[in-house]
C-alpha cells in the first residue's frame, strides 16, 4: 500500500500521559507547524496562531490551570488541583492553537475560519505521526476560560481551539478501532424528475 496513504489510515491519537522525552526538536517542530499552515483557509485569512510551551513553561502553565480552576470553583478540593497541575507535564511539548476569527466576512463564515483551525491541528498531527511522534488533541476547561487565555496573552476575542500535547509515543500502542465506512458514506443520486 502507498506509504503516505497507511499513515493517513492508521493514525491515532495517543494519551498525553504515554508521551514522553524527546519531543520534537525545533527543526522538527518546525516541520510539524508547516504542516498547519496549509491547513484550507477560506479568504486567506489565516485565522489560526500556535504558542508553544516545553520545558519550565509547562510549570508556569500548570500554575495558569490551578490558579483559573480556584476562580471557577473556590471549593476545588486540593487533590483536584493537584491532579489540574500534572496536566500539563504529561507530555514534553505542548501547542496552544489559538483561533482569531475575522466576524462577518463576506465569503468565509465564522464556521469556516473556525473548520480552518480544525484542520490546522489536524495537519499538525499527521506532520507529527510523520515523524514519528504522538499527539493527542485536548481542550477541557482550561480551554474556555479567560484567565487562562490572559495568562497566554490571548485577546477576549479570540478562542483557544485546543491544546496539542506531543511527545514520543510508546513503541506498542493498540490500534484504535474505526467505524464503519459505510454508515457514514452515501452517494446521493438525482430523484428522476
Ligand atoms: C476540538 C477537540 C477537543 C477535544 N478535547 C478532548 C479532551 O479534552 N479530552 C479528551 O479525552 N479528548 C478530547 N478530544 C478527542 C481526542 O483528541 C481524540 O480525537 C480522541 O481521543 C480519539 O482519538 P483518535 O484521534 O485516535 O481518533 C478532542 C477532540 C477535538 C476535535
Amino acid at each position: 500500500m502507498n506509504a503516505l496513504l497507511d499513515t493517513l489510515h492508521t493514525r491515532h491519537s495517543v494519551s498525553a500521559n504515554q508521551l514522553s522525552e524527546p519531543a520534537p526538536n525545533a527543526e522538527q517542530l518546525n516541520d510539524i507547524l508547516k504542516c498547519a499552515i496549509t491547513a484550507p483557509d477560506h479568504g486567506k485569512l489565516r485565522p489560526w496562531r500556535f504558542i508553544v510551551i516545553r520545558d519550565d513553561a509547562r510549570h508556569a502553565l500548570a500554575n495558569v490551570f490551578v490558579e483559573a480552576a480556584k476562580v471557577r470553583d473556590p471549593d476545588m478540593s486540593e487533590q483536584k488541583l493537584e491532579r489540574l497541575a500534572e496536566k500539563p507535564l504529561r507530555s514534553p511539548l505542548i501547542v496552544v492553537i489559538v483561533t482569531t476569527l475575522t466576524p462577518e466576512h463576506p465569503k468565509a463564515p465564522e464556521i469556516e475560519q473556525t473548520l480552518s483551525a480544525g484542520a490546522a491541528v489536524q495537519l499538525m498531527q499527521l506532520g507529527a505521526t510523520a515523524l514519528g511522534f504522538g499527539s493527542v488533541w485536548l481542550s477541557g476547561a482550561n480551554a474556555y476560560d479567560e484567565n487562562v487565555k490572559q495568562a497566554l496573552g490571548i485577546e477576549t476575542k479570540d478562542q483557544i481551539a485546543g491544546f496539542l500535547y506531543m511527545g514520543t509515543p510508546p513503541e506498542t500502542i493498540p490500534s484504535r478501532r474505526r467505524p464503519e465506512l459505510s454508515d457514514h458514506v452515501s452517494e446521493w443520486v438525482a430523484p428522476l424528475g
